[in-house]
């Protein structure tokens, strides 16, 4: 859905960042800004500011900044699209409808419908848990060491003996048969009649992102098969694209997630103070969890049953995980089964040094596959060695294959560079050599002039931002275009229109970047960290020398695409390096 500038602006300007980030964090004015301990990040003393002229925040501590969009898309995981709606309900903007054709308006109703029914059914069992009838199910939680806390955090609920009382409750809403089946909740058969899907279990609500209930899993109290009945996939529960417990896990402060099996182990580690453990529930990781995961973390810690199975799923996991740009370590639960039994036994500390322990992913997946040859004879081990050269040839940056080839060379005492050979040759035979890599623009040598560049773009930007004495004096000799073509040339030019109007405010230009990516990259141009230079002739010769090379990069970009003919290009560049001359002899009083 598009929404027009006029609108966004609108709700940027109705939602003060101060009253908003009050909400999340506890903020104490101090001169013109306001502090708090940063929300992303661990910190004991307060470096999160939030300046309500400026209608932006920024921790001096991480470096996280932005406008009130960009600090519930970070804090909450949003996408522009969901801050922008909870900030126009929170100002009581009404967002223009979007345009649905009849079948998309009833698909949206149905699944609307779906929600409210699995939001009820969900308060139902909460409430059975907490009724006389729901004792059995209260006391096999409580036997299992769980708080009412994580009970209440998770909503943990009962389905009683009755096998239609939901179905009943459920109808008395007045909800159709047709769809309560459509939730997966009832199921039908000509000698019963309808019946509830689940009775006389412990249920555990499953949450999409945003904490809605799109399905359930139910528990057995003993022994009796199956363990877990679980909601069938459904137009609002697909499997394959839901992780238990990333509503909560999304919030976590740290940078990676624990991956585990089952509904218990993330309970469990929620509960020893590990926020960050989500679950693909049994099912094998997918593509589309690895996604999802990716839009919150890069890196995952899998904590997978120690049986066979969970070893098994774990290196089925792993390329997976690797495929969607995730760095993967292992943790092993031996001497026990899972995270929940690990933690009921030897506590969260112990945990917390596996995690430290954790095994990279592939060199674990070369231990497992270790077991499979007679290391001791030369045969088995040169035949261990192939197929391990042979996944070696599958990392297609050329310094991670080798940091791998070290690291292995080194595990299994063998020569790097003799592995390194093999390595070649097995990609050879096995046709696996990766394809030389075309690198995504000009040379991958300039890579690191061009970041250089980048950088002194940021740094500039930033700068006009804080000190709005400077433009008069440099926009005679840098222009909107000679900013890099793309989201810096598009803020440059922003920027200069505010300027010009006499009004310049950053977090208004942020509205313009509703992508996510770019939305954050944005946020980080206007927040470059300068360096903290003293004194004013020292902030002087700083800016006097990023003007010239952003001139100079713009000027040499120009002359590479200079096309002969054009002999007035070539009057303007000529002009342009003069300029520069001029400009290295400029004087830029700065504060
Ligand atoms: P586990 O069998 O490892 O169960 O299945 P668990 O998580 O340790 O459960 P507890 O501790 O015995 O209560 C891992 C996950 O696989 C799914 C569930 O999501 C479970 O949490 N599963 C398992 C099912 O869906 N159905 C089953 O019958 C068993
Ligand atoms: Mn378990």
């Amino acid at each position: 859905m598009y929404y027009s500038d006029e609108i966004i602006e609108e709700v940027r300007i109705k939602n003060d960042i101060v009253d908003v980030v009050s909400g999340y964090v506890r903020l104490q004015k101090k001169g013109n800004s306001y502090f708090g301990l940063c929300p992303f990040h661990n910190e004991k003393s307060p470096s999160f500011s939030v300046s309500r002229q400026k209608q932006m925040y920024y921790c001096f501590g991480c470096g996280a900044g932005g406008n009130v969009f960009t600090f519930l898309m970070e804090y909450e995981n949003f996408t522009f699209q969901e801050a922008l709606k909870t900030l126009a309900d929170r100002a009581g903007v009404t967002l223009p409808e979007a345009e649905y054709s009849k079948e998309a308006r009833e698909r949206a109703d149905m699944k609307a419908t779906l929600l409210h029914i699995n939001k009820l059914a969900a308060k139902y069992y909460y409430a059975q848990l907490r009724q006389p009838q729901g004792a059995a199910g209260l006391k096999y939680l409580k036997d299992r060491q769980l708080g009412d806390d994580m009970l209440r955090a998770f909503g943990l609920g009962y389905s009683n003996k009755y096998s239609d009382d939901l179905y009943r409750y459920l109808k008395g809403k007045g909800y159709k048969d047709d769809m309560l089946a459509k939730a997966g909740l009832i199921s039908y058969d000509e000698r019963q009649g309808v019946y509830d899907k689940f009775w006389n279990r412990v249920m555990f609500p499953i949450m999409d992102v945003n904490n809605r209930v799109v399905g359930f899993g139910g528990r057995v109290m003993g022994d009796a098969k199956p363990k877990y009945l679980n909601s069938p996939e459904t137009p609002i529960f697909d499997k394959s694209r839901n992780l238990y417990g990333l509503n909560r896990a999304r919030r976590s402060k740290k940078t990676y997630f624990l991956l585990c099996e089952g509904y218990m182990d993330v309970i469990a580690l929620h509960q020893a103070g590990f926020d960050n453990a989500v679950a693909s529930l049994g099912t094998a990781l997918t593509p589309g969890h690895a996604s999802l995961i990716k839009r919150y973390v890069n890196e995952v810690y899998l904590t997978y049953d120690s049986d066979d199975a969970g070893t098994r799923a774990a290196l089925r996991a792993l390329p997976i995980l690797k495929d969607a740009g995730i760095t993967a370590k292992i943790i092993r639960m031996e001497p026990f089964k899972d995270p929940d039994e690990f933690i009921k036994n030897l506590g969260a500390e112990a945990f917390e040094e596996r995690i430290l322990k954790a095994r990279n992913g592939f060199l674990y997946s070369l231990e497992v596959l270790r077991r499979n040859y007679d290391m001791n004879s030369p045969e088995g081990k040169t035949d261990f060695m192939k197929e391990a050269a042979t996944r070696l040839a599958g990392f297609t940056e050329e310094i991670e294959r080798n940091n791998y080839i070290e690291a292995v060379a080194k595990e299994y005492r063998v020569g790097y560079e003799e592995l390194k050979k093999l390595v070649v040759r097995m990609a050879v035979q096995t046709g696996m050599a990766a394809p030389a890599r075309r690198p995504k623009s000009g040379k991958s040598k300039e890579k690191g002039k061009e970041d250089g560049i980048l950088k002194s773009q940021k740094i500039l930007l930033t700068w006009l931002i804080e000190d709005e004495g400077i433009f008069n004096q440099i926009s005679k000799y840098i222009v909107p275009e000679d900013f890099s073509d793309g989201i810096f040339r598009t803020v440059a030019a922003l920027l200069y229109e505010q300027y010009e109007a006499g009004e310049v405010n950053p977090a208004k230009i942020m509205n313009h970047f509703t992508d996510e990516e770019e939305h954050r990259e944005v946020a980080g141009l206007f927040h470059t960290k300068i360096r903290e230079l003293s004194t004013p002739a020292e902030r002087e010769k700083a800016l006097k020398e990023t003007v010239v090379r952003v001139k100079n990069n713009s000027i040499e970009e120009a002359g590479r695409n200079w096309n002969a003919a054009d002999l007035e290009g070539m009057q303007r560049l000529m002009k342009a390096k003069s300029d520069l001359q001029n400009l290295r002899k400029l004087h830029i009083s700065v504060n």
